[in-house]
């Protein structure tokens, strides 16, 4: 019988745009009107808790208001042909609810809240609110369940072995910015067929045997699908 191959995929951001949801460095995006350095360390928590809580909130409240585009949901179609992995730097649940079922949140989950004090006590919030004042059931204040800069990646060791088992991988949305997210793809297997889904030029070029379909998420999406038709 005919191996089923495993699709590793690393998205980020631009995955989402179609669905209304921001990105963080294209004009525009989350990070020209807010300096991450207040919203998006633990030093920031420290020093504003309230704008932070703010930051999320206006994010968890956008997400319960999106939908899956197509590009989510080709991605949960392909699970149908092969074993597909998606290691995602994005907070929201579109990829969960655009059906795919294997989803490893690198930075996180915007749907959960969990302890200041030790990261423990991990909740659901869904798409409400947080405030001040609410606390876990050591009595410390909860926070978002967000992977900020300066945070260790606890997911990292978990998503390096999956790239490291890869047959194909495909990069989506993402500016390749942020580490260690940007190098995962390095832990492939030499030869590992690597498309990048993006409509914009990667700020540092990437290895030659990166393949770059320049196209939005949505059409990128039926694109590599027929690409890899051949590649099952
Ligand atoms: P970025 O905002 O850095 O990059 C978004 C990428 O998506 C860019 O390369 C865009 O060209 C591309 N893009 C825009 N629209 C697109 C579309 N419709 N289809 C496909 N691609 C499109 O976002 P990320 O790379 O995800 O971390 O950012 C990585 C991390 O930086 C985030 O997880 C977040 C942020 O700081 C934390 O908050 C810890």
């Amino acid at each position: 019988m005919k191996q089923t191959k495993k699709l590793v995929v690393l998205s980020g951001a631009g995955v989402s745009q179609e669905s209304g949801l921001s990105t963080f460095r294209d004009a525009g995006g989350l990070w020209e009107g807010h300096d991450p350095r207040d919203v998006a360390t633990p030093e920031a928590w420290a020093r504003d808790p309230e704008l932070v809580l703010r930051f999320y909130n206006e994010r968890r409240q956008a997400l319960g208001k999106a939908i899956p585009n197509s590009a989510h949901k080709t991605l949960a179609e392909l699970e149908n042909d092969f074993e597909v992995d998606i290691v995602t730097q994005n907070v929201d649940d579109l990829h969960e609810r655009g059906g795919s079922t294997n989803v490893l949140h690198l930075h996180g989950e915007l749907t959960k809240i969990c302890s200041s004090f030790d990261l423990g006590d991990i909740q659901d919030i869904g798409y409400r609110e947080l405030t001040l004042g609410e606390t876990c059931q050591q009595g410390h204040q909860l926070r978002p369940y967000i992977v900020w800069f300066g945070e260790a990646v606890p997911k990292l060791e978990e998503a390096v072995g999956l790239f490291k088992k890869a047959d194909i991988v495909l990069i989506i949305g993402t500016s390749l910015q942020v580490y260690p997210a940007a190098s995962l793809f390095d832990y492939a297997r030499p030869g590992t067929p690597t498309f990048l889904i993006d409509p914009a030029e990667p700020d540092s070029p990437l290895p030659s045997y990166v393949e770059h379909l320049k196209l939005k998420a949505s059409n990128g999406m039926e694109h590599f699908k027929e690409i890899i038709g051949d590649l099952r």
